[in-house]
């Protein structure tokens, strides 16, 4: 048997799988309820390739992060055309991407502040473990333009903040830092190659290859043995200069005047080398998630889209989770499957006719499903019960030559009689009552 590649998965219909966190629909519960709120401040859909050229994430996300130096798929393309040998990367995240793709079609000439989401695969040869695989689902918007006022970052947030209320995840907590800009980096740098000088040979051997290659970085890591000299390291805030000392206060004053709460974490470095000024995630205390609990990560990268090639552009983004928000959402409602009517026929004319009747009910809007089998009327039923549909189309010789039909509500099994003549608005009527009072 051949089974999906490893810590990647099948999502799938709640009928065929015991694990809510798999649900197709749960993720497109998240999904539907992203868009509208993105409709509402104002975010329009894009969509990139799922691959691009290895080169964009190699200087967008930089060559010395972890997604870049170890969790790519990357591939020289062999295609014998004008390409042959170039690499190509499936996408880590969608940042980059979209800033190219905010380069490449000029977005900039048609508009001042331009607002884009994306909900699609990411893909990164991770360790799989709860809340972390090699193919996984992100929703993710960026603000780009040539504004980064403050009140920009705080509005995503508070979009942001508002989805995870309306999906009914709570639990969490907002977690906001200011990384600075490229001057306040080399204070950082200094500052940490300064006190950790005497201490790094105890340090984990990722820490003391990150000394060398991307001292910030250390602040983020998870190893144990460097917790004791990370804690005692001074704030990274006390060194940010006064631009983005009062960017960064003037974010946190619009989270507090809109009653959000988070905490200042000055150790939150994140994992991508493009953030300046702000960066922020979310983790989320639930049973339900693993060690893996930031349900979601973003931040400001006002140099990104220059380090691509591209005009000076601001810009501010982040990137929900998908499959861990799923893991963390309250309940998982059944899915759509419920069919309204169910068509139950007896003899091969009845049959005929079924099918045409349920093109019809279809065609009407009706969600409708009609049996393949030659089941009895009664086994029909059960399976009609099973299914959990809400009404039974009953058609016998009888129904057919009379005209007069047979309708059952499968809640409480009272049947009607309608006619043929006008069956579809029967029916509709009668589903539009029984959902009204649902
Ligand atoms: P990120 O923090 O790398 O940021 O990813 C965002 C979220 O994606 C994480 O918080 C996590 O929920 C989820 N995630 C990441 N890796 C995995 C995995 N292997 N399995 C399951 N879930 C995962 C970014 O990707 C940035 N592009 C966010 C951003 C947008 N910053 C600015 N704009």
């Amino acid at each position: 048997m051949i089974q999906v590649p490893q810590y990647t998965r099948d999502l799938l219909p709640a009928d065929f799988s015991n694990d809510p966190s798999a649900f197709v629909h749960a993720f497109q519960r998240v999904e539907t309820v992203a868009r509208a709120s993105f409709h509402r401040y104002g975010f329009q859909e894009i969509r990139t390739p799922i691959f691009e050229r290895t080169e964009l994430f190699a200087r967008g996300v930089g060559l010395e992060t972890d997604i870049v130096s170890k969790e790519m798929f990357t591939w020289l393309d062999r295609g014998g055309d004008d390409h042959e040998g170039e690499s190509l990367t499936l996408r880590p995240e969608n940042t980059a991407p979209v800033v190219r793709a905010y380069i490449q079609h000029q977005m900039w000439t048609k508009s001042d502040l331009v607002k884009l989401f994306y909900i699609g695969p990411q893909f990164r040869r991770e360790r799989g473990q709860r809340g972390r695989f090699r193919q996984f689902f992100q929703v993710g918007a960026e603000v780009l333009g040539s504004n980064d006022h403050p009140a920009i970052d705080a509005e995503a947030i508070e979009m942001l903040m508002g989805l995870l209320a309306e999906l009914g995840i709570g639990d969490t907590e907002l977690r906001i830092n200011s990384v600075g800009d490229e001057e306040c980096r080399p204070r950082f740098v200094e500052m940490i190659r300064r006190e950790l000088a005497d201490k790094i040979h105890l340090m984990s051997e990722a820490t003391r290859q990150r000394y060398e290659t991307n001292p910030l970085r250390i602040l983020d890591s998870k190893a144990e043995e460097d917790q004791p000299f990370i804690e005692n390291l001074p704030s990274t805030i006390e060194l940010l200069n006064t631009e983005c000392r009062d960017h960064f206060e003037a974010v946190c004053r619009y989270l507090e005047s809109r009653g959000i709460r988070f905490r200042i974490e000055p150790r939150l470095v994140r994992g991508l080398d493009y953030y300046t000024k702000t960066v922020f995630e979310v983790v989320s205390f639930s049973d339900a998630i693993g060690a893996q609990n930031a349900l979601l990560g973003g931040g400001r990268y006002d140099k990104l889209a220059e380090t691509l090639g591209g005009p000076p552009t601001k810009g501010f983004g982040f990137a929900l989770g998908l499959d861990r928000i799923v893991m963390a959402l309250p309940e998982t409602t059944a899915g759509p499957g419920r069919p309204d009517l169910f068509i139950v026929h007896l003899g091969a004319a009845a049959f005929e006719k079924g099918l045409l009747l349920a093109r019809e009910a279809r065609t009407a809007g009706i969600a409708c499903a009609i049996d393949f089998e030659k089941r009895s009327p009664k086994s029909a039923l059960r399976l009609a019960n099973k299914l959990k549909a809400r009404f039974a189309l009953i058609l016998g010789e009888n129904e057919l030559e009379s005209g007069q039909w047979t309708l059952r509500s499968m809640a409480d099994s009272s049947q009607e009689t309608i006619p043929a003549s006008d069956w579809l608005a029967s029916i509709l009527a009668a589903i539009g009552s029984v959902r009204n009072a649902e």
